[in-house]
């Protein structure tokens, strides 16, 4: 029993295999991706709205995503586990990147590290690189700059933008990244990034032709409900059935139905 590696991941794509990541932040839910055939689990700054409640992913720290890092790591023995480099850990600096991504290795216990940004983040990839980090590129929509971007549901790399995607796609893989999300792209784009790279690409509203598809795990499972970005798939609805069972626990001890003798030590 080992770990998935960065080059099992490479050798699955070379056989022309898909394989699928999913975000993860917890101990108990991490066990259960993995058990059910999750290759490598995401500790993304998602984690920032879906777990902390901030409104965007800006706010959330190295303080903050370790805790979760750790918890993820110990829930499971074969998923490779990525963390994140939230907003404001890497943007200062190669040496800035490389001292966060430490922190992630060793505090953390994470075997891989993902930054967003194309070519304004390339000394950064190199730095952890050199220093023995595998590195996860992102690209298309990129959270962290939801205040340039102006908003997160915004199709990227349309017309024009999407020669210049390519560009830092085809950079990122120079400088070392061993995979590459893509997210919120024109499906076309999301095929000619993948037949470019040799590295993995990481699809996340990018079309059928990535590598590999990643998915926010409470969007997957429903228990975000609302409005989504249409590459959202809930194969579950877990707000709904979390909602009934706890409503029906309230009933229970309401009218003193729980706990019952089974329930009860004699
Ligand atoms: O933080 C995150 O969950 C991510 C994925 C959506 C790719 O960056
Ligand atoms: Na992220």
């Amino acid at each position: 029993d080992r770990r998935v590696t960065v080059h099992d991941l490479q050798a699955a794509t070379d056989r022309g295999e898909r394989w699928a990541m999913l975000t993860s932040y917890d101990t108990l839910t991490a066990g259960i991706f993995e058990r059910a055939g999750v290759k490598a689990l995401l500790v993304g700054d998602t984690s920032g709205e879906l777990v902390l409640g901030y409104r965007d992913t800006v706010a959330v720290t190295m303080d903050q995503l370790i805790p979760m890092v750790q918890a993820v790591v110990r829930g499971t023995r074969r998923a490779l586990v990525v963390a994140d480099l939230p907003f404001g850990s890497y943007q200062g600096g190669p040496e800035q990147a490389l001292a966060s991504a430490v922190r992630h290795l060793k505090e953390g216990g994470a075997q891989a590290v993902k930054l967003e940004g194309g070519r304004p983040a390339l000394a950064q990839v190199r730095a952890l690189v050199d220093a023995g980090v595998p590195v996860m590129g992102h690209l298309g929509l990129t959270p962290q700059s939801v205040h340039a971007l102006g908003g997160t549901h915004r199709v990227q790399g349309r017309g024009d933008a999407g020669d210049s995607l390519l560009d830092d796609a085809l950079a990122l893989e120079q400088a070392g990244a061993f995979a590459v999300v893509l997210e919120a792209v024109p499906a076309e784009l999301g095929r000619r990034v993948s037949d470019a790279l040799r590295i993995p690409t990481v699809g996340i509203g990018a079309g059928p032709s990535c590598d590999a598809q990643i998915m926010v795990w409470q969007d997957l499972a429903g228990l975000t409900t609302g409005r989504a970005p249409r590459f959202v798939k809930r194969y579950a609805h877990l707000a709904q059935s979390l909602h009934a069972a706890v409503e029906q626990y309230v009933t229970e001890v309401t009218d003193a139905v729980y706990p019952d003798e089974t329930h009860s030590y004699t």
